[in-house]
């Protein structure tokens, strides 16, 4: 049994690594994906910033765009700090850091705009439902988000000088665009990799896997993955040498394949 200790240290060093993954899936379920044994805080700060989280943009956001040279248009720039200073800073501060004077006593803290990891994850239709529906929809509501919704009281132009200007917020100069933001680069739906069984957890519909790198999706590393449906897990055992596949939609090994014998 003690033999399993050195790949629980390594599954953390994994999911620390990982944690840009599990950002872009951004699930509610993501403590469900983890290791047992993996610290609860690193898997958390990947995906919900402190106290929020960044989920899906909904259906009727998901086509909304800003045109790549509004990011960094001084005019739209300028006019969305008129804005922001008007309309946001109460909340979001000047610097736009969330410490502004309205936003002592609220339950969901404002948004650390000035964090620049952060705001490389979030994709301009993320930014525009945000802005436009603010705290009225889910998950935010149930939640107590004082965060207003703009669109009856902002032109679409508006709304997307402010986000321009806050994007500068978080000391990026360039347009907020996947080139600039490897981050919002969609990731495939299945990607192929390969590497050993070290555990199989079924009673967490679990596999720890220690696997080479992932093209273009994630580095080598061993961590626990959430396998689908769960009999797969009795067609390898520890020590196999696998390929598998996972649904990055469904964020769950759909595939895996013994490679020896
Ligand atoms: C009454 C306070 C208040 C005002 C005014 C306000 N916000 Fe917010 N905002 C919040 C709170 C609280 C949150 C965090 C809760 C949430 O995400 O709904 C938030 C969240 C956000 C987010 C989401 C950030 C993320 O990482 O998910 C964006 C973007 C945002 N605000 C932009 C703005 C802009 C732009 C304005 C001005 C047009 C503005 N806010 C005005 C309180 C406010």
């Amino acid at each position: 049994m003690t033999r399993t200790r050195p790949f629980v240290v390594i599954a953390i060093v994994g999911l620390v690594v990982s944690a840009a993954w599990l950002a872009e899936l951004t699930l509610p379920d993501a403590q469900a994906e983890q290791p047992p044994t993996g610290p609860p805080k690193a898997a958390d700060r990947g995906h919900a910033h402190g106290d929020h989280e960044h989920p899906s943009v909904p259906p009727a956001y998901a086509k909304a765009h800003i045109p790549s040279q509004v990011w960094t248009d001084p005019k739209m720039i300028a006019k969305g700090k008129e804005i922001f200073v008007a309309k946001c800073a109460l909340c979001h501060g000047e610097k736009g850091d969330g410490k502004g004077p309205g936003s002592a006593n609220l339950p969901l803290k404002p948004a650390d705009l000035t964090d620049g990891k952060m705001v490389a994850e979030m994709a301009d239709n993320f930014w525009i439902w945000r802005v436009s529906e603010g705290g009225l929809v889910e998950p935010f509501k149930s939640k107590g988000s004082a965060m207003p919704a703009w669109k009856g009281e902002m032109s679409m132009n508006d709304r997307w000088a402010v986000i321009a200007y806050a994007h500068t917020l978080s000391g990026h100069r360039g347009p907020h665009v996947a080139g600039e933001h490897p981050e919002l680069k969609p990731k495939p739906k299945f990607v192929t990799g390969e590497g050993t069984v070290i555990s199989l957890r079924p009673e967490k519909q679990q596999i720890v896997l220690e696997h080479g790198e992932i093209k273009g999706f994630m580095e080598a590393m061993t961590m626990g993955y959430k396998i689908n449906p769960v009999s797969l897990l009795n067609t390898v055992k520890s020590g196999d040498k696998v390929r598998f596949t996972i649904d990055t939609h469904a964020r769950a090994i759909t595939k895996i394949d013994k490679l020896n014998d």
